[in-house]
């Protein structure tokens, strides 16, 4: 069934082709409604994450209300969504998150992808909302994706969470996604972020992850007050000298040695860059003209590194969005963010949309992969003198 799915998502990216190259030749002419929306409902969270700082902002007060999101989805900024995300904080940690994900799947029409990041830490809420929420994708055909995060096996996932027991019960959320995927067809696999405190178990995890037979994406540590609220966190997290080297090494042997077509190894690639050029970014980004985030007080950033551009509870979201002192704002980040910035945020949505920069990654992932049997023979020896 899992092939199927990926051969019906594959065709739904091709068919969606020729619109996406069309959107992107206009958005560089003048601004184009969102088809990206990255939607954080709470900052509540069941976890306190050394390299997250959203548990430490989680007011459930200052969230926005069932009725204030269904009357903020009315507005016609959000007329071309094709990729939804819901985020947070934790997602599951709000009573209506079932009803939230129904109003986006009713309210935006254009809708083709829709996605939620867990902790999976409170399987017994967790594992009947994303359930529910499957199945309502399912019956609207919309693809549905979930990743249940997961950052060591055993008591490291337990210690960088602050959770006791915290990879029993994600494992736990992780199995019955695995059932669930029987009888409803969704994407779903397991999501690693990699810092200096498991940096070491990297290996370790990606071999745990392969013998579970789980689909792994690993994130690079990033420091953004927007979306993580964690830029104080830096001078601790951050891999720096031989470490960060490390980490350039493990995103540039899964260029190497994963699937060329692999959707993840683009953005690997573009870690491994960032670390060996000094942090000089040459990946695209659709967030620079195609994308939206939303915080769960109502505060609209065109991406994880803009200012707030207004709030949605106050203003119309499309008129905040195309209102001059917004688009100055986002040729601002074009010219002061973009040029460092280490978000992966949906680059492989614009891989598609942008074909060039991604033909030359074929081209160079391709030249690298020839490297991949001298990178297994190391990894084996590196694998046989820690076992020693
Ligand atoms: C912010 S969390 C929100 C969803 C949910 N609470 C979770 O942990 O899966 C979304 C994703 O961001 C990742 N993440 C957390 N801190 C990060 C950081 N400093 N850099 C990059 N990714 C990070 C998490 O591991 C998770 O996969
Ligand atoms: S990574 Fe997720 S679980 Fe951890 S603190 Fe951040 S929002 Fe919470
Ligand atoms: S700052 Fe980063 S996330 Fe924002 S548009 Fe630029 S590259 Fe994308």
């Amino acid at each position: 069934m899992a092939q199927t799915y990926a051969a019906k998502y594959l065709m739904k990216a091709a068919v969606s082709a020729p619109r996406d190259l069309l959107n992107a030749a206009v958005a560089t002419m003048r601004p184009i409604h969102p088809t990206v929306l990255i939607f954080h409902c709470t900052f509540v969270c069941d976890a306190q994450c050394e390299m997250c700082s959203n548990w430490t902002r989680g007011n459930r007060k200052e969230d926005m209300s069932l009725e204030d999101i269904s009357r903020v989805l009315d507005s016609k900024l959000w007329k071309n969504i094709e990729v939804a995300f819901v985020s947070g904080g934790e997602p599951t940690t709000r009573n209506d998150l079932v009803e939230i994900c129904e109003l986006m799947l009713d309210k935006l029409p254009r809708l083709r992808k829709f996605g939620i990041n867990t902790t999976g830490l409170t399987p017994k809420r967790g594992i009947p909302m994303l359930t529910k929420i499957a199945e309502l994708c399912h019956e609207r055909g919309v693809i549905f994706s979930t990743r249940v995060s997961i950052d060591g096996v055993g008591e490291m996932h337990n210690q960088v969470r602050k959770v006791k027991k915290g990879f029993d019960k994600a494992s736990e959320t992780i199995a019955a996604m695995r059932e669930l995927q029987k009888r409803v067809p969704f994407n779903f696999g397991i999501s690693t972020t990699i810092f200096t405190m498991n940096l070491d178990d990297a290996d370790n995890i990606l071999a745990w992850a392969r013998g579970e037979d789980l689909d792994i994406v690993f994130n690079m540590v990033r420091f953004t007050e927007p979306m993580l609220g964690n830029a104080d966190l830096e001078a601790t997290c951050k891999p720096i000298g031989e470490e960060e080297e490390r980490m350039r090494q493990f995103f540039m042997d899964r260029v190497r040695m994963d699937p060329l077509l692999d959707g993840q190894n683009y953005i690997y690639m573009h870690y491994a860059d960032m670390i060996s050029n000094g942090y000089h970014r040459q990946a695209p980004c659709p967030f620079q003209t195609q994308g939206i985030m939303l915080n769960p007080n109502g505060d609209l950033f065109f991406c994880e590194n803009s200012a707030v551009v207004g709030n949605v509870l106050q203003k119309d979201a499309e008129a905040i969005y195309f209102e001059q002192a917004s688009q100055d704002h986002r040729e601002s980040i074009k010219t002061e963010q973009c040029p460092t910035c280490l978000s992966p945020c949906q680059m492989n949505v614009s891989a598609v949309k942008q074909v060039l920069p991604y033909v030359k990654f074929l081209y160079r992932a391709s030249k690298e992969k020839r490297k991949a049997p001298r990178i297994a023979a190391r990894v084996a020896a590196q694998g046989a003198q820690a076992a020693k």
